[in-house]
């Protein structure tokens, strides 16, 4: 077990409903992790008010002053060594990062994603789920490895797909999964509970349901 919390920062662009999921988290007696740093890429969002709140020192760097990604990149990275950050989740973040970025971070670094990976990689997920006729989405928390919405996946939630569904309303049913899952997966992370072997993880004294999911539900058939 490793000695004091795990210092972790948070990279931001929106709202941070998932950034106040982290921080209600970490704010329990005894938690393995702390949220030391937050960033973001858009001045005057919410999840900057929500740091705030939470006494978390939080600095932007506003991706239209910047030449390129990797002068962008550059700035965070030193604000992160500033801080001691060891660790860092990415929560709504819309940036692509540079492969240098991801690779200095590597296996220390995790993000949150509305689709059930590998299914619906990229932007407005939720729509494309539905466009699909999926019966099924829901969230994924994984390892940031360069290719983006690809690496090493910790924990998934799965909702149901509703025949009247928007992208909207899904998006909404999802976001309250994330917002349990992406907690959990922090705690596992900084408990080092969590290993990775190739592309899979490997969760120590990990419960598995072992139920099965229906959608639409079967019994008005009988
Ligand atoms: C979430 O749906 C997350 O999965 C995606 O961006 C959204 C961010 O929401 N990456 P919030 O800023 O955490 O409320």
């Amino acid at each position: 077990m490793r000695e004091g919390k795990l210092k972790v920062g948070v990279l931001v662009s929106g709202s941070g409903s998932n950034l106040q999921a982290l921080i209600d988290a970490c704010a329990v007696p005894g938690h393995p992790a702390e949220i030391v740093l937050v960033i973001s890429n858009r001045p005057g969002v919410r999840a900057l008010d929500r740091a705030k709140t939470a006494s978390i020192p939080a600095v932007v760097f506003d991706h239209k002053n910047y030449p390129d990604r990797a002068s962008f990149d550059a700035d965070m990275q030193k604000a992160l060594d500033a801080a001691d950050v060891e660790f860092i989740c990415l929560a709504g973040f819309m940036r692509l990062l540079t492969t240098e970025f991801v690779e200095h971070w590597g296996g220390r670094m995790i993000n949150i994603h509305p689709s059930l990976l590998p299914s619906f990689k990229g932007l407005n997920v939720q729509q494309r789920a539905i466009d699909a006729g999926a019966r099924f989405s829901g969230c994924t928390v994984h390892f940031v490895t360069p290719e983006m919405d690809v690496g090493p996946i910790i924990q998934q939630a799965v909702v149901p797909i509703h025949q009247d569904d928007t992208g909207d309303t899904l998006a909404a049913r999802i976001l309250v999964q994330e917002h349990r899952i992406y907690p959990a997966s922090l705690r596992w992370v900084a408990e080092g509970r969590v290993r990775v072997e190739g592309e899979r993880v490997f969760l120590n004294d990990a419960v598995y349901p072992d139920t099965g999911l229906l959608n639409p539900s079967p019994e008005q058939a009988n």
